[in-house]
Protein backbone atom coordinates (compact mmCIF):
# COMPACT_ATOMS: atom_id res chain seq x y z
CA UNK A 1 0.00 0.00 0.00
CA UNK A 2 1.19 3.26 -0.90
CA UNK A 3 2.29 5.56 2.27
CA UNK A 4 1.57 8.97 -0.32
CA UNK A 5 -0.86 10.76 0.36
CA UNK A 6 -3.75 11.20 -2.34
CA UNK A 7 -2.42 12.58 -5.34
CA UNK A 8 -3.90 16.22 -6.30
CA UNK A 9 -3.60 17.05 -10.28
CA UNK A 10 -2.96 20.62 -11.41
CA UNK A 11 -6.78 20.56 -13.20
CA UNK A 12 -9.89 18.05 -14.00
CA UNK A 13 -11.94 18.60 -16.19
CA UNK A 14 -16.17 18.11 -14.78
CA UNK A 15 -17.43 15.91 -17.63
CA UNK A 16 -20.29 13.36 -16.17
CA UNK A 17 -23.14 10.72 -17.66
CA UNK A 18 -24.99 13.77 -19.51
CA UNK A 19 -21.82 14.66 -21.95
CA UNK A 20 -21.61 11.01 -22.69
CA UNK A 21 -25.70 10.96 -23.21
CA UNK A 22 -25.37 14.06 -25.31
CA UNK A 23 -22.60 13.12 -27.11
CA UNK A 24 -24.68 9.71 -28.19
CA UNK A 25 -27.69 11.59 -29.43
CA UNK A 26 -25.61 12.89 -31.75
CA UNK A 27 -23.95 10.12 -32.57
CA UNK A 28 -27.27 8.78 -33.37
CA UNK A 29 -29.10 11.80 -35.25
CA UNK A 30 -26.71 10.93 -38.40
CA UNK A 31 -25.41 14.86 -38.38
CA UNK A 32 -21.70 14.53 -36.90
CA UNK A 33 -20.06 18.00 -38.04
CA UNK A 34 -21.15 21.89 -37.93
CA UNK A 35 -25.02 20.77 -37.98
CA UNK A 36 -27.55 22.19 -35.79
CA UNK A 37 -25.79 20.95 -32.38
CA UNK A 38 -23.53 23.62 -33.61
CA UNK A 39 -26.40 26.31 -34.33
CA UNK A 40 -27.63 25.25 -30.75
CA UNK A 41 -24.33 25.61 -28.84
CA UNK A 42 -23.35 29.20 -30.81
CA UNK A 43 -26.84 30.47 -30.01
CA UNK A 44 -26.72 29.23 -25.94
CA UNK A 45 -22.98 30.63 -26.00
CA UNK A 46 -24.10 34.11 -27.48
CA UNK A 47 -26.89 34.23 -25.02
CA UNK A 48 -24.77 33.99 -22.19
CA UNK A 49 -21.88 36.24 -23.05
CA UNK A 50 -24.38 38.56 -24.41
CA UNK A 51 -22.91 38.62 -27.45
CA UNK A 52 -25.03 39.57 -30.95
CA UNK A 53 -22.70 36.66 -32.89
CA UNK A 54 -20.58 33.67 -31.72
CA UNK A 55 -19.41 31.19 -34.35
CA UNK A 56 -17.70 28.17 -33.10
CA UNK A 57 -14.51 26.67 -34.78
CA UNK A 58 -11.80 23.81 -34.21
CA UNK A 59 -9.89 25.38 -31.48
CA UNK A 60 -8.74 28.81 -29.95
CA UNK A 61 -5.62 28.83 -32.00
CA UNK A 62 -7.75 28.68 -35.31
CA UNK A 63 -10.17 31.03 -33.76
CA UNK A 64 -7.21 33.54 -33.31
CA UNK A 65 -6.26 33.15 -36.81
CA UNK A 66 -9.57 33.89 -38.26
CA UNK A 67 -10.14 37.06 -35.90
CA UNK A 68 -6.45 38.15 -37.34
CA UNK A 69 -7.49 37.70 -40.69
CA UNK A 70 -11.08 38.96 -40.71
CA UNK A 71 -10.06 42.26 -38.68
CA UNK A 72 -7.29 42.74 -41.73
CA UNK A 73 -4.09 41.26 -40.64
CA UNK A 74 -1.66 40.62 -43.95
CA UNK A 75 1.35 39.63 -44.66
CA UNK A 76 3.97 41.85 -43.55
CA UNK A 77 2.23 43.77 -40.72
CA UNK A 78 2.85 43.49 -37.17
CA UNK A 79 0.31 42.90 -34.41
CA UNK A 80 0.82 44.03 -30.56
CA UNK A 81 0.21 41.92 -28.35
CA UNK A 82 2.11 40.14 -24.76
CA UNK A 83 5.05 37.61 -24.47
CA UNK A 84 3.77 36.04 -21.74
CA UNK A 85 1.06 33.79 -22.91
CA UNK A 86 0.38 30.22 -24.38
CA UNK A 87 2.35 30.29 -27.77
CA UNK A 88 -0.81 29.71 -29.92
CA UNK A 89 -1.52 33.41 -29.28
CA UNK A 90 1.92 34.39 -31.27
CA UNK A 91 1.57 31.55 -33.13
CA UNK A 92 -1.98 32.55 -34.65
CA UNK A 93 0.13 36.32 -35.86
CA UNK A 94 2.54 34.43 -37.27
CA UNK A 95 0.14 32.14 -39.46
CA UNK A 96 -0.81 35.66 -41.00
CA UNK A 97 2.26 36.40 -42.49
CA UNK A 98 2.88 38.82 -39.52
CA UNK A 99 4.83 39.32 -36.42
CA UNK A 100 4.02 40.12 -32.65
CA UNK A 101 5.53 42.65 -31.62
CA UNK A 102 5.23 42.06 -27.25
CA UNK A 103 4.90 44.64 -24.65
CA UNK A 104 5.59 44.09 -21.33
CA UNK A 105 2.75 42.93 -18.53
CA UNK A 106 2.17 44.34 -15.05
CA UNK A 107 3.93 42.16 -12.48
CA UNK A 108 0.76 42.22 -10.05
CA UNK A 109 -1.95 41.34 -12.97
CA UNK A 110 0.34 39.44 -15.11
CA UNK A 111 -1.90 41.09 -17.89
CA UNK A 112 -0.34 43.57 -20.54
CA UNK A 113 0.74 46.62 -18.65
CA UNK A 114 -1.12 50.03 -20.05
CA UNK A 115 1.78 51.50 -19.53
CA UNK A 116 3.78 49.80 -21.45
CA UNK A 117 1.36 49.43 -24.54
CA UNK A 118 1.54 53.23 -24.44
CA UNK A 119 5.26 53.36 -24.54
CA UNK A 120 5.75 50.78 -27.51
CA UNK A 121 2.55 52.88 -29.30
CA UNK A 122 4.54 56.54 -28.89
CA UNK A 123 8.41 55.11 -29.51
CA UNK A 124 8.62 52.26 -31.28
CA UNK A 125 5.93 53.54 -34.33
CA UNK A 126 6.05 55.87 -37.33
CA UNK A 127 3.28 57.17 -38.53
CA UNK A 128 3.41 56.53 -42.52
CA UNK A 129 0.45 57.07 -45.54
CA UNK A 130 -2.10 57.49 -42.81
CA UNK A 131 -0.93 54.20 -40.89
CA UNK A 132 1.96 53.41 -38.16
CA UNK A 133 4.95 51.42 -38.92
CA UNK A 134 7.36 49.31 -36.71
CA UNK A 135 10.27 51.37 -36.66
CA UNK A 136 12.28 48.11 -35.68
CA UNK A 137 10.77 46.05 -38.36
CA UNK A 138 14.38 45.30 -40.46
CA UNK A 139 14.61 42.88 -37.74
CA UNK A 140 12.28 40.97 -38.16
CA UNK A 141 14.74 38.95 -40.85
CA UNK A 142 15.15 35.47 -40.19
CA UNK A 143 13.82 31.96 -41.93
CA UNK A 144 11.20 31.92 -39.47
CA UNK A 145 9.39 35.13 -40.49
CA UNK A 146 7.88 36.57 -43.57
CA UNK A 147 9.06 40.06 -43.02
CA UNK A 148 12.28 39.54 -43.95
CA UNK A 149 11.39 38.35 -46.97
CA UNK A 150 8.85 41.16 -48.09
CA UNK A 151 10.11 44.62 -49.99
CA UNK A 152 8.96 47.51 -47.64
CA UNK A 153 7.09 49.22 -46.75
CA UNK A 154 6.87 46.59 -44.20
CA UNK A 155 5.57 46.37 -40.16
CA UNK A 156 2.23 48.06 -40.59
CA UNK A 157 0.46 48.08 -37.36
CA UNK A 158 -2.98 46.10 -37.73
CA UNK A 159 -4.19 45.49 -34.11
CA UNK A 160 -3.81 44.93 -30.50
CA UNK A 161 -4.21 41.29 -29.45
CA UNK A 162 -4.83 41.89 -25.63
CA UNK A 163 -4.79 38.51 -23.63
CA UNK A 164 -7.29 37.73 -20.41
CA UNK A 165 -4.86 35.76 -18.95
CA UNK A 166 -5.77 32.52 -17.38
CA UNK A 167 -9.28 33.85 -17.05
CA UNK A 168 -8.12 37.01 -15.08
CA UNK A 169 -9.82 40.29 -17.52
CA UNK A 170 -7.26 42.76 -18.93
CA UNK A 171 -7.30 46.45 -18.28
CA UNK A 172 -9.60 46.86 -21.30
CA UNK A 173 -10.70 50.64 -19.66
CA UNK A 174 -7.05 51.66 -20.19
CA UNK A 175 -5.95 49.74 -23.34
CA UNK A 176 -9.11 50.33 -25.58
CA UNK A 177 -8.95 53.52 -25.64
CA UNK A 178 -5.58 53.79 -26.64
CA UNK A 179 -5.99 51.76 -29.75
CA UNK A 180 -9.51 53.33 -30.85
CA UNK A 181 -7.65 56.58 -31.08
CA UNK A 182 -5.49 55.54 -33.12
CA UNK A 183 -8.26 53.59 -35.52
CA UNK A 184 -6.82 50.33 -34.26
CA UNK A 185 -8.72 47.03 -34.05
CA UNK A 186 -8.74 45.35 -30.57
CA UNK A 187 -8.98 41.81 -30.63
CA UNK A 188 -9.30 39.77 -27.09
CA UNK A 189 -7.84 36.58 -26.62
CA UNK A 190 -9.85 35.05 -24.44
CA UNK A 191 -9.23 31.65 -24.21
CA UNK A 192 -8.99 31.23 -20.40
CA UNK A 193 -11.79 33.66 -19.79
CA UNK A 194 -15.56 32.03 -20.68
CA UNK A 195 -16.93 33.38 -17.61
CA UNK A 196 -14.96 36.05 -16.22
CA UNK A 197 -16.65 39.57 -16.04
CA UNK A 198 -15.21 42.64 -16.52
CA UNK A 199 -16.91 46.70 -15.30
CA UNK A 200 -16.50 49.19 -17.57
CA UNK A 201 -16.75 53.27 -16.64
CA UNK A 202 -20.55 53.63 -16.76
CA UNK A 203 -21.51 50.40 -17.44
CA UNK A 204 -22.46 46.90 -15.00
CA UNK A 205 -20.17 44.05 -14.78
CA UNK A 206 -20.37 42.18 -18.50
CA UNK A 207 -18.75 38.96 -19.66
CA UNK A 208 -15.89 38.90 -21.55
CA UNK A 209 -16.93 38.27 -24.90
CA UNK A 210 -19.47 40.60 -24.63
CA UNK A 211 -17.33 42.05 -26.70
CA UNK A 212 -15.37 44.95 -25.94
CA UNK A 213 -12.96 44.58 -28.73
CA UNK A 214 -13.87 43.42 -32.61
CA UNK A 215 -13.48 39.90 -31.61
CA UNK A 216 -13.16 37.66 -28.70
CA UNK A 217 -11.42 34.21 -28.80
CA UNK A 218 -12.15 31.39 -26.54
CA UNK A 219 -10.97 27.84 -25.90
CA UNK A 220 -12.59 24.64 -25.21
CA UNK A 221 -9.41 22.59 -24.43
CA UNK A 222 -9.88 20.45 -21.18
CA UNK A 223 -7.49 23.07 -19.04
CA UNK A 224 -10.53 25.44 -19.46
CA UNK A 225 -13.35 25.27 -17.15
CA UNK A 226 -15.69 23.81 -19.95
CA UNK A 227 -14.29 21.46 -22.34
CA UNK A 228 -15.64 19.43 -25.45
CA UNK A 229 -12.30 18.07 -25.99
CA UNK A 230 -10.69 20.33 -28.47
CA UNK A 231 -12.87 23.25 -29.58
CA UNK A 232 -13.33 27.26 -29.95
CA UNK A 233 -15.82 29.92 -30.00
CA UNK A 234 -15.46 33.53 -31.81
CA UNK A 235 -17.73 36.59 -30.35
CA UNK A 236 -18.58 39.64 -31.87
CA UNK A 237 -20.60 42.27 -32.10
CA UNK A 238 -20.09 43.28 -36.24
CA UNK A 239 -22.24 41.22 -38.62
CA UNK A 240 -19.40 41.73 -41.58
CA UNK A 241 -16.95 39.91 -38.96
CA UNK A 242 -19.27 37.33 -38.38
CA UNK A 243 -19.79 36.25 -41.63
CA UNK A 244 -16.31 36.55 -42.70
CA UNK A 245 -15.39 33.74 -39.41
CA UNK A 246 -18.22 31.43 -41.28
CA UNK A 247 -17.04 31.92 -44.73
CA UNK A 248 -13.34 31.36 -43.37
CA UNK A 249 -13.99 28.57 -41.30
CA UNK A 250 -15.64 25.87 -44.15
CA UNK A 251 -13.26 26.90 -47.06
CA UNK A 252 -14.78 30.34 -48.38
CA UNK A 253 -18.05 28.06 -49.30
CA UNK A 254 -20.91 30.64 -50.03
CA UNK A 255 -23.64 28.02 -48.53
CA UNK A 256 -23.03 26.04 -46.01
CA UNK A 257 -23.77 21.91 -46.54
CA UNK A 258 -26.26 21.76 -43.74
CA UNK A 259 -27.93 24.77 -45.75
CA UNK A 260 -27.86 23.29 -48.57
CA UNK A 261 -29.46 19.75 -46.75
CA UNK A 262 -32.66 21.77 -45.92
CA UNK A 263 -33.07 23.32 -48.78
CA UNK A 264 -36.30 22.13 -50.64
CA UNK A 265 -34.04 22.48 -54.38
CA UNK A 266 -30.93 22.29 -55.46
CA UNK A 267 -28.14 24.57 -55.10
CA UNK A 268 -24.77 25.40 -56.28
CA UNK A 269 -22.95 26.86 -53.66
CA UNK A 270 -19.06 28.71 -54.76
CA UNK A 271 -15.82 29.16 -53.01
CA UNK A 272 -15.91 33.18 -52.59
CA UNK A 273 -11.97 32.97 -50.49
CA UNK A 274 -9.24 31.30 -50.01
CA UNK A 275 -10.89 28.96 -46.61
CA UNK A 276 -9.54 26.50 -44.07
CA UNK A 277 -11.39 23.74 -42.61
CA UNK A 278 -11.90 25.05 -38.56
CA UNK A 279 -15.08 23.00 -38.15
CA UNK A 280 -16.32 21.77 -34.43
CA UNK A 281 -18.18 18.94 -34.79
CA UNK A 282 -21.64 18.24 -33.23
CA UNK A 283 -20.67 15.63 -31.20
CA UNK A 284 -18.34 18.35 -29.21
CA UNK A 285 -21.25 20.88 -29.32
CA UNK A 286 -23.65 18.61 -27.94
CA UNK A 287 -20.93 18.16 -25.35
CA UNK A 288 -20.68 21.80 -25.34
CA UNK A 289 -24.14 22.58 -24.51
CA UNK A 290 -24.13 20.42 -20.81
CA UNK A 291 -21.27 21.98 -19.89
CA UNK A 292 -22.26 25.37 -20.31
CA UNK A 293 -25.23 24.32 -18.33
CA UNK A 294 -22.33 23.80 -15.62
CA UNK A 295 -20.56 26.94 -15.55
CA UNK A 296 -22.38 28.78 -12.92
CA UNK A 297 -22.06 26.11 -10.42
CA UNK A 298 -18.62 25.75 -12.08
CA UNK A 299 -17.62 29.18 -11.19
CA UNK A 300 -18.99 29.45 -7.87
CA UNK A 301 -16.76 26.60 -6.30
CA UNK A 302 -13.48 27.87 -8.24
CA UNK A 303 -14.30 31.22 -6.41
CA UNK A 304 -14.47 30.06 -3.22
CA UNK A 305 -11.51 27.99 -3.89
CA UNK A 306 -9.29 31.00 -5.25
CA UNK A 307 -10.55 32.92 -2.37
CA UNK A 308 -9.08 30.01 -0.17
CA UNK A 309 -6.01 30.26 -1.70
CA UNK A 310 -5.19 33.89 -1.75
CA UNK A 311 -6.42 34.17 2.30
CA UNK A 312 -3.87 31.61 2.81
CA UNK A 313 -1.50 32.57 0.36
CA UNK A 314 -1.18 36.20 1.86
CA UNK A 315 0.43 34.31 5.69
CA UNK A 316 3.57 33.10 3.36
CA UNK A 317 6.48 35.42 3.15
CA UNK A 318 7.75 37.14 -0.76
CA UNK A 319 4.80 34.72 -2.26
CA UNK A 320 2.77 37.30 -4.30
CA UNK A 321 -0.82 36.27 -6.01
CA UNK A 322 -2.61 37.68 -9.35
CA UNK A 323 -4.15 40.68 -8.68
CA UNK A 324 -7.89 41.12 -9.37
CA UNK A 325 -8.87 44.54 -9.39
CA UNK A 326 -12.39 46.10 -8.12
CA UNK A 327 -13.81 46.29 -11.89
CA UNK A 328 -12.53 42.73 -12.59
CA UNK A 329 -13.94 38.96 -12.00
CA UNK A 330 -11.75 36.20 -12.82
CA UNK A 331 -13.13 32.74 -13.29
CA UNK A 332 -9.52 31.65 -11.93
CA UNK A 333 -9.05 29.19 -14.81
CA UNK A 334 -5.91 28.51 -13.46
CA UNK A 335 -3.93 29.78 -9.94
CA UNK A 336 -1.21 31.58 -9.99
CA UNK A 337 1.38 31.86 -6.85
CA UNK A 338 4.78 34.04 -7.73
CA UNK A 339 7.40 32.77 -5.58
CA UNK A 340 10.16 35.30 -3.50
CA UNK A 341 12.69 36.05 -6.51
CA UNK A 342 15.63 33.51 -4.36
CA UNK A 343 13.31 30.54 -4.05
CA UNK A 344 14.36 27.44 -7.12
CA UNK A 345 10.46 27.01 -8.41
CA UNK A 346 11.73 23.64 -9.78
CA UNK A 347 12.83 21.94 -6.19
CA UNK A 348 9.63 23.28 -4.96
CA UNK A 349 7.54 21.91 -7.35
CA UNK A 350 9.26 18.83 -6.82
CA UNK A 351 8.82 18.77 -2.84
CA UNK A 352 5.07 19.59 -4.18
CA UNK A 353 5.24 16.63 -6.08
CA UNK A 354 6.71 14.16 -3.38
CA UNK A 355 3.68 14.93 -1.45
CA UNK A 356 1.59 14.09 -4.11
CA UNK A 357 0.52 17.54 -5.04
CA UNK A 358 0.50 17.99 -9.06
CA UNK A 359 1.63 21.98 -10.06
CA UNK A 360 2.83 23.70 -13.23
CA UNK A 361 5.09 26.20 -13.94
CA UNK A 362 3.86 29.87 -14.31
CA UNK A 363 3.10 31.29 -18.06
CA UNK A 364 5.46 30.84 -20.54
CA UNK A 365 7.37 34.09 -22.49
CA UNK A 366 6.96 33.21 -25.98
CA UNK A 367 10.08 35.40 -26.69
CA UNK A 368 11.82 32.98 -24.45
CA UNK A 369 11.48 30.01 -27.20
CA UNK A 370 13.46 29.31 -30.30
CA UNK A 371 10.74 30.88 -33.42
CA UNK A 372 11.02 34.26 -31.19
CA UNK A 373 14.09 34.18 -29.48
CA UNK A 374 16.13 35.24 -32.31
CA UNK A 375 14.48 38.55 -32.61
CA UNK A 376 13.18 39.43 -29.11
CA UNK A 377 16.81 39.25 -26.97
CA UNK A 378 16.58 38.37 -22.83
CA UNK A 379 15.71 41.04 -20.88
CA UNK A 380 13.73 42.97 -23.27
CA UNK A 381 11.01 42.31 -20.75
CA UNK A 382 11.64 42.13 -17.66
CA UNK A 383 8.67 41.15 -16.04
CA UNK A 384 7.06 38.98 -17.87
CA UNK A 385 10.41 36.83 -17.44
CA UNK A 386 10.33 37.11 -13.88
CA UNK A 387 6.93 35.86 -13.74
CA UNK A 388 7.58 33.17 -16.02
CA UNK A 389 10.89 31.90 -13.82
CA UNK A 390 9.09 32.34 -10.37
CA UNK A 391 5.12 31.01 -11.19
CA UNK A 392 3.61 28.45 -9.91
CA UNK A 393 -0.10 27.21 -11.28
CA UNK A 394 -1.34 25.49 -8.00
CA UNK A 395 -4.25 22.77 -8.42
CA UNK A 396 -8.09 23.96 -8.86
CA UNK A 397 -10.73 22.25 -9.65
CA UNK A 398 -14.43 20.34 -9.17
CA UNK A 399 -13.23 17.98 -6.96
CA UNK A 400 -11.18 19.90 -4.59
CA UNK A 401 -12.26 21.54 -1.32
CA UNK A 402 -10.98 23.87 0.46
CA UNK A 403 -9.10 21.53 2.90
CA UNK A 404 -6.94 21.07 -0.34
CA UNK A 405 -5.96 24.22 -0.62
CA UNK A 406 -4.76 24.47 2.81
CA UNK A 407 -2.94 21.23 2.30
CA UNK A 408 -1.21 22.63 -0.59
CA UNK A 409 -0.50 26.11 0.99
CA UNK A 410 1.00 24.26 3.76
CA UNK A 411 3.29 21.97 1.71
CA UNK A 412 4.30 25.07 -0.14
CA UNK A 413 5.39 26.99 2.57
CA UNK A 414 7.33 24.17 4.15
CA UNK A 415 8.80 23.66 0.72
CA UNK A 416 9.86 27.08 1.00
CA UNK A 417 10.97 27.09 4.84
CA UNK A 418 12.98 23.64 3.84
CA UNK A 419 14.88 25.92 0.82
CA UNK A 420 15.68 28.45 2.63
CA UNK A 421 16.89 26.79 5.96
CA UNK A 422 19.47 24.48 3.19
CA UNK A 423 20.39 28.02 1.70
CA UNK A 424 21.44 29.18 4.78
CA UNK A 425 23.36 26.12 5.93
C1 LIG B 1 -3.95 32.50 -23.85
C2 LIG B 1 -4.18 31.33 -24.78
N1 LIG B 1 -4.40 31.55 -26.09
C3 LIG B 1 -4.64 30.54 -26.94
C4 LIG B 1 -4.67 29.23 -26.52
C5 LIG B 1 -4.91 28.13 -27.51
O1 LIG B 1 -6.09 27.46 -27.27
P1 LIG B 1 -6.43 26.07 -28.02
O2 LIG B 1 -5.69 25.00 -27.31
O3 LIG B 1 -7.91 25.95 -27.88
O4 LIG B 1 -6.02 26.24 -29.43
C6 LIG B 1 -4.46 28.95 -25.17
C7 LIG B 1 -4.48 27.56 -24.68
O5 LIG B 1 -4.14 27.24 -23.58
C8 LIG B 1 -4.20 30.01 -24.27
O6 LIG B 1 -3.98 29.80 -22.96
Amino acid sequence: MSTLPAALPVALPCLGEEEAVAAAEVLASGWVTQGPKVLAFEQAFARLTGAPHACAVSSCTTALHLALLAAGVKPGDVVVTVSHTFIATANAIRACGAEPVFVDIDPETLNMCPEALRACLAQDFIPRDGALYYADAARFNGPETLLGRLKPPIGRLAAVLVVHQVGMPADLERILPQAKALGIPVLEDAACALGSQIRLPGRDFEYIGTPHGLSASFSFHPRKVLTTGDGGMLTTADPDQDRLFRLLRQHGMSIPDAQRHNASSVVFEEYLVTGHNYRLTDIQAGIGLVQLGRLEALLAQRRELAAAYSELLAALPGVRTQRQGPDMRSNWQSYVATLPAGADLKTVMEALLRQGISTRRGIMCCHLEPPYSPYWPQGRLPASEAARDHGIILPLHHKMTTADCQRVVAALGQALLDQGREASS
